[in-house]
């Protein structure tokens, strides 16, 4: 059965906008209970070591405030879990992080990391969140991610969407069979899939039509389009695409 596709809108870069004056506007709550109201299944925020965006008063707040569920993505360290812990949100995505990068530019070394993976993984499990890993999309991770405890693996789809943007068609085709081929093993596997990092409609509207994936999360794009057509249109115009996508699969 072909069920739709989860939408999760990241709202990290409203925090962006806002910490570029110091103030206390655009708030990002705000944008997720906008998002909400425009169809978002879910709110995924970015807790990053150097709060470039989202702090840790957004993560409380955006916890209190919403009703839909919260994805916290954080990096795998103990000041993390303990925040975690506190916040209790739906579900964690565990992402790399490097403090020089401009956004999370690869997917996770669950191999290289697997000894602290492992109990991070099983003490946010003990406190009742879903865990899900961002890694790529390829079998040796996949199956790690299972083997590790995780719930969800959401699939990098940041090289496949940069060589559609680039033109280059022959590694953009290369990359969304390694996409679909990925999802595969991870639904076989009997991990929820996810996908993101750099989807707009377009690449949202092919990936859809890959059943296996349940849910996607799109922050840059929609904040983007935002600025020209407002939040709520983006949003809706993605919902569109992806259920055309979805739909079109049948
Ligand atoms: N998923 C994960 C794990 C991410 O790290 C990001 C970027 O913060 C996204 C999805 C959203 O990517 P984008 O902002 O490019 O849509």
């Amino acid at each position: 059965m072909t069920t739709r596709i989860r939408l999760g809108v990241n709202i990290d870069h409203v925090a962006t906008v806002r910490n570029a004056r110091g103030g206390a506007r655009p708030d990002p709550v705000r944008a997720a209970l906008l998002a909400i109201e425009a169809g978002a299944d879910g709110i995924t925020a970015h807790l990053r070591e150097d709060r470039r965006h989202i702090r840790d008063e957004d993560m409380a707040r955006l916890k209190a405030g919403i009703s839909k569920p919260l994805n916290y993505e954080m990096a795998a360290t103990p000041e993390m879990l303990e925040i975690a812990r506190r916040i209790r949100p739906h579900a964690c995505c565990l992402v790399p992080e490097k403090r020089e990068e401009r956004t999370t530019e690869g997917g996770l070394d669950v191999v290289g990391q697997a000894a602290v993976l492992r109990p991070f993984i099983a003490d946010l499990k003990a406190a009742g969140i879903r865990v899900s890993l961002f890694i790529e999309p390829d079998r040796t991770p996949i199956e790690m991610a299972r083997e590790l405890g995780a719930d969800i693996i959401e699939l990098h789809t940041g090289t496949w969407c940069h060589a559609v943007e680039a033109g280059q068609a022959d590694k953009a085709e290369a990359e969304f069979q390694r996409l679909k081929a990925g999802a595969t093993v991870g639904a076989e596997a009997g991990l929820e899939v996810h996908a993101g990092h750099g989807l707009d409609y377009e690449t949202a509207e092919r990936l859809a039509s890959v059943p296996e994936f349940v849910e996607f999360n799109i922050g840059h794009f929609l904040m983007g389009e935002a600025i020209f057509v407002g939040l709520s249109e983006a949003i809706l115009t993605m919902r569109v695409a992806m259920d055309r996508g979805r739909n079109a699969h049948r």
